[in-house]
């Protein structure tokens, strides 16, 4: 991807949950975790899905996760040798800027682990150089929105969908 130079400095970190369990926070290795990964999202409750994510059949969820590996950034949260949190950067066009997606498995939810993945990457593509984060929800989407306001994001376009935006600049 564009401004690459900070992955080697990415290192495993442990985090404790809200439930008081250990998980850790690590880069997203497409060799060892691709299939890791794909069986989060085959597990994932369909009716927590956000803007047509993830894609419901195997294929649609191989191909989209290969797309996000050679395009993109990732971290993983995993627990026990599991996937529980899965997070992505992919830099815009013009390579200022990353779209970001994010998924923590319904069984992790609301224990802090969205947040833990979210700090780690907005540190990761600070350090990347990028100007900023955009991202895409669903305006009912109210947990998402809650933690993206939480981490500084604002809301840029609330016509259709809710567009938002963290500037990553010093100063801003
Ligand atoms: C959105 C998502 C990534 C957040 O990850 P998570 O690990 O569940 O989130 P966290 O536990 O870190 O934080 C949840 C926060 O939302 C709050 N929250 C929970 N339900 C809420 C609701 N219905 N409305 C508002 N806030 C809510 C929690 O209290 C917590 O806030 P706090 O830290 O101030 O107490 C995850 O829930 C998820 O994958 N959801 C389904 C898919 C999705 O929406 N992805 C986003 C891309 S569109």
């Amino acid at each position: 991807m564009g401004s690459c130079a900070a992955v080697e400095e990415f290192s495993e970190v442990r985090v404790t949950d809200r439930k008081g369990e250990e998980y850790i926070i690590r880069l997203y290795d497409h060799t060892k975790d691709r299939e890791k990964v794909i069986e989060m999202y085959e597990t994932f409750n369909p009716e927590l899905r956000c803007l047509g994510l993830p894609p419901t059949t195997r294929k649609g969820i191989e191909n989209w996760i290969d797309y996000l590996a050679s395009s993109g950034f990732g971290l993983v949260a995993e627990r026990d040798g599991r996937i529980i949190g899965h997070v992505v950067i992919v830099p815009t066009e013009d390579k200022k800027n990353v779209d970001v997606t994010i998924f923590v498995h319904q069984d992790a939810q609301n224990r802090g682990v969205g947040q833990e993945l979210m700090k780690r990457i907005i540190e990761y593509a600070k350090k990347a150089g990028y100007r900023g984060i955009m991202l895409v929800t669903e305006r009912t989407n109210a947990r998402a929105i809650h933690v993206y306001r939480k981490l500084g994001f604002e809301v840029v376009d609330p016509y259709f969908e809710y567009d938002m935006y963290l500037d990553l600049r010093d100063g801003k």
